[in-house]
């Protein structure tokens, strides 16, 4: 292994995160590790330099005070605690260590290198891989996402063509999105890549449901559905790639956080289709997950690509999905996306779209009276999804996006633009 490493034990933290980013950004790897952890499986992840016990704010996992196991004490690491008290460290601190005191414990007393960059991290992770897959298969959902993108392009280099990647258009992607993923992995870096459009399958199930939470469901029963469909038609797998980052674990001081829409991942495979998981990028967050995507040569497209809902256009599609509709979501969301690029607002917003509700309005074209659909534009920042307010996109630039729209995207008569911040409204529309 070429990355030294710090490992923060969770004792009941809310701020781990913060306190592994704060490692992180002196140059050194730091990992996560629940406080249950045995020696073994530290000695296993190899070059831990040092370990700190964090108990943060909580101090409690599940409603009980915890300890680590008596043997880590023992076990000769040089080790801190925070917020964690113990007679049983050298040094305790109350709160977050100052990084002048993090770096006497990182650099000092533990000796470690400030040796963390992506290209040991990429180095590191394809031979964990290696380690782990040996000479058998790895399948992975590639959904055109940036984790999912990531995954792929690192079992890549580990494992070549070990790795099949699925991508399962389901036919409520953006404009070229499928053709891109094709493109990228399968002709430029000769991917194992099974490419299944399912869109009439999946557009027959949602058919007439309203429902957003319905619609969801569908479409992520669906999704596991096909996958599984073409799991069984390939031999010899043995392993699932994912593209699990750290901001979808839970710190177990956060177990009550409240899930306002079910979000759908690959998860909920049949008991008889159950594989061992590769999760690399587990312990990145996502800039470093971006970073990482640019270190395997992936194209910036697709590493900066905006946030984008696993249900796809399909909760853009208000209502009842019908094909004009989707197609007027698809036609404005392209035009949205190619003006705010020239604009110099991809690199600027946070995230952007078009939506489509299910009812008409009065308009005038060619000298008559029409009854078409509106597009309404969003544009919105935020730093955690949690809370957003609206960009303030330039008058000119609004205004030739809605002349475009009205122009190029049929049944199309009117266009607004979307000014409510989150809360009340939520970012997506369903
Ligand atoms: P809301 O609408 O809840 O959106 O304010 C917050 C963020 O989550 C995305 N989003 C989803 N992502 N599956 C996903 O993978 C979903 O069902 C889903 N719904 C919303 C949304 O685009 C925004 O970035």
């Amino acid at each position: 292994m070429k990355q030294d490493m710090i490992v923060i034990l969770d004792m009941g933290g809310t701020n781990n995160t913060v306190l592994a980013r704060q490692i992180r950004s002196l140059g050194v790897y730091s990992e996560i590790h629940p406080h249950d952890i045995t020696v073994d499986e530290i000695h296993a992840l190899e070059n831990v330099k040092g370990i700190i016990l964090n108990g943060g704010e909580n101090r409690i996992v599940d409603g009980q005070a915890v300890d680590v196991r008596a043997e880590l004490y023992e076990s000769g690491y040089p080790m801190i605690s925070v917020d964690h008290p113990t007679s049983r460290c050298e040094k305790q601190y109350e709160n977050l260590p100052d990084d002048e005191r993090l770096k006497e414990f990182v650099f000092g007393q533990c000796g470690a290198e400030p040796n963390w960059n992506m290209k040991n991290f990429v180095e590191d992770q394809a031979e964990l891989i290696r380690r782990q897959v040996g000479g058998r298969k790895v399948l992975l959902a590639l959904s055109g996402g940036v984790d999912s993108s990531v995954v792929a392009a690192l079992l890549l280099k580990a494992i070549g063509q070990q790795l099949v990647c699925v991508h399962v258009n389901h036919g409520l992607m953006r404009k070229n999105e499928s053709e891109s993923v094709v493109e990228v992995f399968k002709n430029q870096l000769h991917a194992n890549l099974v490419y299944v459009d399912a869109t009439e399958r999946f557009l027959g199930k949602l058919a007439g449901v309203a429902d957003p939470e319905e619609k969801r469901k569908i479409i992520g029963g669906e999704f596991i559905r096909v996958f599984e469909e073409e799991a069984r038609k390939l031999d010899g797998i043995d392993f699932l790639g994912q593209g699990t980052i750290y901001p979808d674990i839970i710190e177990s001081g956060t177990k009550t956080a409240k899930m306002v829409k079910s979000h759908h991942n690959v998860g909920g495979l049949p008991e008889d289709l159950q594989f061992e998981l590769v999760e690399p990028l587990k312990q990145l967050f996502k800039d470093e997950v971006r970073a990482c995507g640019i270190e395997l040569g992936l194209p910036a497209h697709m590493v900066y690509r905006q946030p984008f809902p696993g249900p796809g256009l399909g909760v853009r599609c208000l209502g009842a999905i019908t094909r004009d509709r989707l197609e007027a979501v698809r036609e404005s969301d392209a035009i949205l996306r190619e003006e705010f690029e020239k604009a110099g607002l991809d690199k600027k917003v946070w995230q952007y779209f078009t939506v489509v509700p299910d009812f008409k309005s009065v308009g005038m074209k060619n000298h008559e009276r029409c009854f078409e659909y509106m597009v309404i534009v969003r544009a919105i920042n935020t730093i955690d999804a949690m809370t957003a307010d609206v960009e303030k996109v330039d008058w000119e630039v609004l205004d030739k996006i809605t002349k475009r729209i009205l122009e190029e995207v049929g049944n199309v008569n009117r266009v607004c633009y979307d000014m409510s911040p989150k809360p009340p409204a939520t970012i997506e529309f369903e």
